[in-house]
């Protein structure tokens, strides 16, 4: 099964699935420099643009993000988010004019601000609007609609069967859920006992989401499940080619090894060289973080990571991570 095509009609324009782990949306992370490495370690996987604000977009704020789908290869989903179907349904015209594989709806996002406004897992709430909002969108675009969501708001009222019912009700045609609650946010474990039941209740195709950070993970949860695909977040955040060891696993093929330390470093370099490319000085602001997930597992790794977190320009941290890559090189060679 997990090596067996997955197809959604779409309205007359049908999208395949070639592979059943899915590369999540992670806001602030998946730019289309993070999805060129994760797309090097797996051609097949669907990936997502962080998540984009629909009346943002119309007031033309952030389209680079939708715009520059046509630089990528394989298979590229939008996630939009907003609580005006209209609005969503206009920025889904657009991200599908740009080459989105499919448009997929946030209505799982917890942050404040968002939710406070009927936006991502504000949604929850009001499964009126989240119909009208599947509804509006599904209306206006081709390729197929999907929703990723949570288990409910919170754990005293969350109802997830009846919730994931009605999305399926208005039109989604496949449900990424995350196996925990809004309140709960990231803590606790996501519970797939709970996506089990639902991918049960459901006749579209149902991924599951939360805690796969592995190879071993993602085949318990299959099992577990009995879904119809993985969703990996913040395991490969630092690691892009988790999606790729996965993907092999799940076909049964050799799994690709994790890269070692000298590949880490450069890795890093090349991550940091790219950002800064494309977005100048403010490159190094976002490189930071990425350089600090991927630069582990080496002897004086805490201590670089410290100063690269200060490092004031990216030639300071390019020489850092050079020195890095050539004791570790040293220290490889001597071995
Ligand atoms: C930094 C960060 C950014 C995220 N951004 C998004 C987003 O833009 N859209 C979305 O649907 N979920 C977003 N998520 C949630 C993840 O996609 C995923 O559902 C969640 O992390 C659980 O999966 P995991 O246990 O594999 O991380 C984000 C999570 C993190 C940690």
């Amino acid at each position: 099964m997990a090596s067996d095509p997955l197809e959604l009609p779409g309205r007359g324009c049908p999208r395949r699935l070639h592979c059943r782990v899915l590369q999540s949306p992670l806001a602030g992370v998946s730019d289309r420099i993070f999805r060129a490495l994760v797309r090097r370690w797996s051609e097949q996987a669907l990936l997502f643009t962080e998540m984009v604000n629909a009346t943002s977009l119309e007031l033309g704020h952030g389209r680079a993000k939708v715009e520059e789908l046509g630089q990528e290869t394989g298979p590229i989903a939008v996630q939009l988010f907003d609580h005006r179907p209209m609005a969503m349904a206009e920025a889904a015209r657009r991200a599908e004019a740009a080459g989105a594989y499919w448009i997929d709806i946030n209505m799982g996002c917890p942050v404040k601000k968002i939710a406070k406004k009927g936006g991502g897992s504000g949604l929850i709430r009001d499964p009126q609007l989240a119909t009208r909002i599947i509804k509006a969108v599904t209306a206006a675009v081709q390729v197929p609609v999907t929703v990723k969501t949570r288990l409910g708001w919170c754990g005293s009222d969350a109802d997830p069967l009846s919730w994931c019912l009605q999305l399926q009700d208005a039109g989604a045609q496949l449900l990424t859920l995350h196996g925990r609650t809004r309140e709960q946010g990231f803590k606790g474990s996501a519970d797939w006992g709970a996506i089990a039941a639902v991918k049960q209740a459901l006749t579209i195709p149902v991924i599951a989401n939360g805690d796969i950070n592995s190879p071993d993970d993602a085949r318990r949860c299959l099992e577990q499940t009995g879904a119809d695909g993985v969703m990996v977040g913040r395991g490969s955040m630092g690691a892009p080619w988790l999606v790729g060891q996965i993907d092999a696993s799940f076909k049964g093929q050799p799994i690709p090894p994790t890269p070692g330390p000298l590949e880490r470093l450069l890795l890093a370099r090349e991550q940091l060289l790219a950002l800064v490319e494309a977005r100048g000085d403010h490159g190094l602001l976002i490189a930071r973080k990425h350089m600090g997930w991927t630069c582990t597992g080496f002897p004086g790794a805490p201590q670089l990571r410290q100063q690269l977190m200060r490092a004031p320009t990216p030639e300071a941290a390019v020489e850092l991570l050079n020195a890095a890559a050539a004791s570790v090189a040293t220290a490889a060679a001597a071995c």
